[in-house]
């Protein structure tokens, strides 16, 4: 078992609804640190930038007007196997198919609308915490 920091989103559909507050209960309940937390709006550019990965896909543009339309909250969590865990908490892409109780069953519309994001490897959340946190006092690392 290890320590490990994860970096999330709280999506702007999620923010609109009024369920941040929400969500980040379910976040303490289920044993997450909260090690960072910052409500921002997303430029286009940090936008396409955080999901480059996605920049062929046919929906990249319609995520990234998802991703821009409103305030976002972004943060750090921690906890043992905490890049998994949040994974798992968050529940699969499609709200359709997540297990009951995630994130996304619990508060998410369809696969585009799906209220929350989650580091998908230990490597990509030091990539995202430094995306976002850089010359902030937020160490990247476990
Ligand atoms: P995320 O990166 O946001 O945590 O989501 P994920 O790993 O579960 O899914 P990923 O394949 O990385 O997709 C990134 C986000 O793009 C939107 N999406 N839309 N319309 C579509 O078919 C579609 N597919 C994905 C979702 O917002 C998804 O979370
Ligand atoms: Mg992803």
């Amino acid at each position: 078992m290890a320590l490990e920091r994860t970096f999330f989103i709280i999506k702007p559909d999620a923010v609109a609804a009024g369920n941040t507050g929400n969500i980040l209960a379910l976040i303490e309940k289920e044993g997450f640190s909260i090690a960072a937390l910052h409500r921002v709006q997303l430029t286009r550019a940090q936008a396409e930038g955080f999901y480059a990965v996605h920049s062929q896909r046919g929906f990249f543009g319609e995520l990234c007007d998802f991703m821009t339309r409103g305030p976002v909250v972004i943060g750090a969590l921690q906890k043992e196997e905490g890049v998994a865990a949040w994974r798992t908490l968050m529940g699969a892409t499609d709200p359709a198919k997540a297990d009951a109780g995630t994130m996304r069953k619990l508060f998410g519309a369809n696969v585009g609308e799906n209220a929350t994001h989650g580091s998908d490897s230990l490597e990509n959340a030091k990539i995202e915490l430094s995306f976002f946190f850089a010359g902030h006092d937020v160490n990247p690392s476990a």
